[in-house]
């Protein structure tokens, strides 16, 4: 199921997703959509955040847990987001926007880990969540770049320490999803910050005008 008020921000770690969802909140209010929620997933109301402390804590060997168990992790965190905090949100008249969604589980467990089988995470998507945004907004970026960006203030979290060819694989599959998808507006995350908001608020308005 689509909803016309869900919009996706994706990208790897460190293209600036965190970043462009507060300049989009603010944009959608600016053009009178007053009633914004922000989240993030994994994460995103109480319980989902601990689920998010535990998949990515720095205290946990993971060499020693499952991948699979994780994937699962990924989904408990995103069930109850979505049931517990998008879906009343959007009942009650909001917009929400969302830091990562599905596809970073497909990308990140499916693709760059690359030992899951994607129909799996395709049919846990479909059995337990089965929403999807009207609109996702893509920052492709070189991993380079996003690497070097989040080296110069902090360390690596345990799925973002997995190596570039991790992140290659990432961003392959995210390119070659969009490519076939119009519902997108892919943004190129390596400019900087000013150039990034000025583009996505001209694809903004002229979407929001289409659609009024
Ligand atoms: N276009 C940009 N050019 C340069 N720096 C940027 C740009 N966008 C964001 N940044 C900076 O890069 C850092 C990472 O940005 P941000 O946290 O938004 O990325 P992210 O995609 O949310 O990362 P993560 O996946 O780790 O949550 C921040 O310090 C942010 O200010
Ligand atoms: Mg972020």
């Amino acid at each position: 199921m689509y909803n016309k008020n869900f919009i996706v921000v994706e990208g790897i770690d460190g293209s600036g997703k965190s970043t462009l969802c507060h300049f989009l909140v603010d944009l959608l209010n600016c053009i009178g959509i007053k009633k914004v929620l922000l989240v993030r997933d994994p994460g995103g109301n109480y319980f989902s955040e601990k689920i998010r402390n535990l998949v990515l804590s720095s205290k946990i060997n993971y060499s020693n847990v499952s991948k699979k168990s994780i994937l699962l992790m990924m989904y408990a965190s995103r069930i109850q987001l979505i049931e517990k905090t998008i879906i009343p949100a959007i009942n009650s008249g909001y917009y929400v926007v969302s830091d990562r969604f599905h596809l970073s589980t497909l990308a990140y467990q499916g693709y760059g880990w690359n030992v899951i089988d994607k129909k799996l995470i395709y049919i846990l998507n479909e059995n337990f969540v089965n929403f999807y945004p009207y609109l996702t907004i893509y920052l492709d970026i070189s991993p380079l770049i996003a690497i070097k960006r989040l080296l110069s203030f902090r360390k690596l979290d345990f799925i973002e320490s997995q190596g570039i060819g991790f992140l290659y694989r990432i961003v392959s599959f995210y390119r070659k999803y969009f490519r076939k998808r119009n519902n997108v507006i892919i943004l190129n995350g390596n400019l900087d910050k000013k150039k990034v908001f000025l583009e996505l608020k001209s694809k903004i308005l002229s979407l929001f005008k289409k659609y009024k």
